[in-house]
């Protein structure tokens, strides 16, 4: 990878915590690599490591008040952020989440997040009971939707002696984010003057006025692609079925119920650039759809239920004309066993490009939760992701397509 980081200026917000010692591995690392860095502490993060050492290691005055008179007077918070080419915020606490995410803005480093006009890298760190915490995963949610890339937590043991995730991640996996984000991002947005075309959620197959047939689909996976590539600038076709979690900002959402639904939503929506299926669609519907519930019969016997197929949105798309297909057309496969070999037929019968792979057994949680592990398919061969944030899979395949169309463009 060529040296992207040489002359950029990056504005490394360090929050209050026991891992904010590894931020200064993190500035050392920026430094290293020809990157300037200017550092801001919140008051929690100088009971952890004092202005004086960041500052010193930065080679810049670590800032720290809003009220600094001759910055002020220059609009300090607003200049420091236009002054940036990227912000990273590692360590970063539940209560630093909590105001980027509800735009709290009463110090120097919430400020500046509220005024920024540039990427934000967060590396969450907390005990693993707040990273948990309903309040604290609705904030990530938000901060995600935002735009904001989460790198980490990881799992192990705490500085309290817990166990689970919460731990801030390595600085190198930080440093490698922030290297990845200057390789692909750039100077301008790489994705901008992109159409990109995304399913996500659950379909919704009625039997009758009261009952469906549906899957267990929170639309987090496909919320995730779809803000990282709205992040990178893409324009956004969002057709999503049921979901838990809402569409991200800044996208053109369809909002459909049935399989149905959404072959006439994707079609219409065409053509675009890159079409991305992560709905978990029902491949049949009932064939009879009751106008009236159903009612149980006397003798207490159970209706049977007759299916037809439902059309298959991602295998139609696939086999579109040259001039009509998309650049690219990625898959993804949901499978309970033999993952690989089962995804691999699936890559082969359904004609599209790439294919993502994931194990949604039960004991996974890859249904509703909030991370996955990626089994990635192209005409390579394919490969393991390591399992990653949902939030970290929808950067790791904003960054592949950038690449992608950067090489075909
Ligand atoms: O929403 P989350 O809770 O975050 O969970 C994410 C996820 C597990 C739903 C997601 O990562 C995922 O795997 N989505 C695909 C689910 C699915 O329907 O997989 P499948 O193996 O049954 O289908 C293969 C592919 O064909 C998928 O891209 C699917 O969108 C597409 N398909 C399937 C049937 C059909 N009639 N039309 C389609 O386009």
């Amino acid at each position: 990878m060529p040296n992207m980081l040489a002359g950029r200026k990056i504005l490394l917000i360090i929050t209050g915590g026991i891992a904010a010692f590894k931020a200064i591995d993190i500035i050392r690392l920026i430094k290293k690599a020809g990157g300037e860095v200017q550092p801001i502490l919140t008051a929690s993060a100088q009971e952890f490591v004092t202005p004086l050492t960041a500052g010193t290691i930065a080679g810049n005055e670590a800032l720290s008040e809003l009220f600094d008179l001759t910055r002020e007077s220059d609009i300090g918070h607003i200049e420091l952020v236009r002054d940036a080419d990227l912000i990273v915020v590692a360590p970063c606490t539940a209560n630093f989440m909590a105001k980027m995410a509800n735009g709290l803005a009463d110090d120097l480093a919430s400020t500046a997040i509220l005024a920024r006009d540039k990427h934000v890298i967060v590396a969450p760190a907390m005990n693993v009971k707040m990273w948990s915490a309903g309040p604290t995963q609705r904030n990530l949610n938000l901060i995600v939707e935002d735009g904001m890339q989460i790198v980490g937590p990881d799992e192990g043991e705490m500085a309290c002696g817990e166990f689970g995730p919460g731990r801030m991640a390595e600085p190198e996996t930080v440093f490698a984010a922030i290297e990845d984000y200057f390789y692909t991002f750039g100077e301008n947005l790489p994705l901008k003057g992109k159409r990109i075309l995304i399913t996500s959620g659950a379909t919704r197959e009625p039997l009758d006025p009261v009952r469906y047939l549906t899957n267990a689909s929170s639309g987090k996976q496909g919320t995730a692609i779809a803000a990282a590539l709205r992040a990178a600038g893409a324009e956004i076709e969002f057709v999503t079925g049921a979901a838990e979690v809402p569409p991200p900002n800044g996208v053109n959402v369809t909002q459909i119920t049935t399989a149905q639904d959404m072959y006439d939503a994707v079609h219409e929506a065409l053509p675009c650039d890159v079409a991305i299926f992560c709905a978990a669609v029902s491949d049949w519907r009932p064939k009879e759809v009751g106008s009236k519930k159903i009612k149980k019969t006397g003798d207490g016997e159970a209706p049977s239920l007759e299916m037809v197929l439902n059309p298959d949105i991602l295998k139609s798309v696939a086999a579109l004309e040259p001039g009509e297909r998309p650049a690219l057309v990625i898959g993804f496969a949901a499978e309970t066993d033999n993952v690989t070999e089962h995804a691999r037929a699936k890559y082969e019968r359904k004609g599209c490009d790439w294919l993502l792979a994931n194990d949604v057994s039960a004991k996974t949680g890859t249904f509703g939760g909030d991370s996955n592990a990626i089994v990635f398919f192209d005409d390579q061969g394919h490969h393991e992701w390591p399992q990653m944030s949902k939030a970290e899979v929808g950067q790791k395949l904003a960054n592949r397509i950038a690449s992608f169309l950067k090489q075909s463009d």
